[in-house]
């Protein structure tokens, strides 16, 4: 006994019902957080070329957009902003009437019930595209720390649900974990972007946010594609400096990060579904290459399996619409 003749793994895949009964891991609507890029201006729905199906929206259509968001079940979506200006230091990250300050304030109020993610970062917001203070040449850490804290503070104040520092600089979280307490915001949970690689997966990303690095790269300050060890640690950073929810970036190549996450922590694990990821499925499937919305279940069903609690995903929309089949 225990193995062939009496062993047969095909018994468990004989009908679509025991198929269903055995299944180990369920995609559910639940799941899904959803990337928006809001801008200023009026009547603005301008198509991200390589994210085909993804807008920067102007607030009047991000209202019908998070309608649609909500209506399909999705739980959450996730702020990035197009600010009118940028310069050196990224001011309208954390100006009251910033872009993405607006927007958590128009979405709390249309749709109390949609939780608002604020991304926390600086590159979308600086003349130079670096996610942090320029000085000498390079990203200064500590200077980067105060302004990130207020980026997070100001979203705070606009009335957001949960703050995302995406910037990879040492001592973030705890940063920005103490000025929300300090501003009487010790209930706010912060999801760290803590393993977050230097990855060319966010090219289209850059593109939707107009928020590429005017020069060099980000190898000074995100990991090294080639490194899970060093991602534990980070994690464990982050969960000592008081994150709540840790974060694996990108997610389809970094499925041994998610799963050893998973295994050596208590913690939430998200993953994010980068814009790369999407770009060549989206890529691949209009030029009939692939099945994409097979190829879309499988990647995503995938991350879930590898330990994922929840996916950061432009394709949350379509998937809920598969869902509800
Ligand atoms: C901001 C940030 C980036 C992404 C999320 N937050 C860009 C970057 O680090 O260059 C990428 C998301 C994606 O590619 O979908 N730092």
């Amino acid at each position: 006994m225990g193995s062939f003749p009496q062993v047969r793994m095909r018994r468990l895949r004989g009908s679509p019902a025991i198929r269903q009964m055995t299944l180990e891991t369920r995609l559910s609507v639940s799941d899904f957080i959803y990337p928006m890029f809001v801008t200023h201006g009026r009547d603005v729905r301008k198509e991200i070329v390589p994210m085909p199906g993804m807008y920067q929206l102007s607030l009047d259509h991000l209202l019908s957009e998070v309608g649609e968001v909500e209506a399909l079940g999705i739980p959450a979506v996730l702020l990035f902003g197009i600010p009118a200006k940028k310069d050196e230091m990224g001011t309208e990250a954390y100006e009251p009437n910033g872009i993405v300050q607006e927007a958590i304030r128009v979405i709390k109020q249309a749709a109390p019930d949609m939780m608002v993610i604020g991304d926390v970062c600086l590159c979308e917001f600086t003349d130079h595209g670096h996610c942090g203070v320029i000085e000498d040449g390079r990203v200064n850490n500590d200077k980067t720390l105060a302004l990130l804290a207020k980026v997070a503070l100001c979203q705070a104040e606009a009335g957001v649900d949960m703050v995302a520092p995406s910037a990879m600089m040492d001592g973030q979280v705890s940063a920005i974990r103490e000025a929300l307490d300090a501003g009487g915001y010790e209930e706010l949970p912060i999801m760290a972007y803590s393993a977050k690689y230097a990855s060319a997966f966010y090219g289209p990303f850059r593109v939707a946010a107009e928020s590429s690095p005017q020069m060099g790269d980000r190898k000074g300050y995100q990991m090294d594609p080639a490194n899970t060890r060093q991602a534990l640690r980070e994690i464990q950073q982050d969960i000592d400096e008081g994150a709540d929810i840790i974060m694996v970036k990108p997610a389809l190549s970094y499925m041994d990060v998610i799963s050893k996450a998973r295994e050596a922590f208590g913690y939430p694990v998200a993953a994010y579904n980068v814009s790369g990821e999407y770009a060549m499925v989206k890529a691949a499937a209009e030029n009939e290459w692939v099945d994409g919305q097979r190829i879309t279940m499988e990647i995503l069903t995938s991350i879930k399996r590898a330990g994922a609690d929840m996916i950061i995903s432009y394709h949350a929309k379509e998937v809920a619409r598969w869902l509800e089949g």
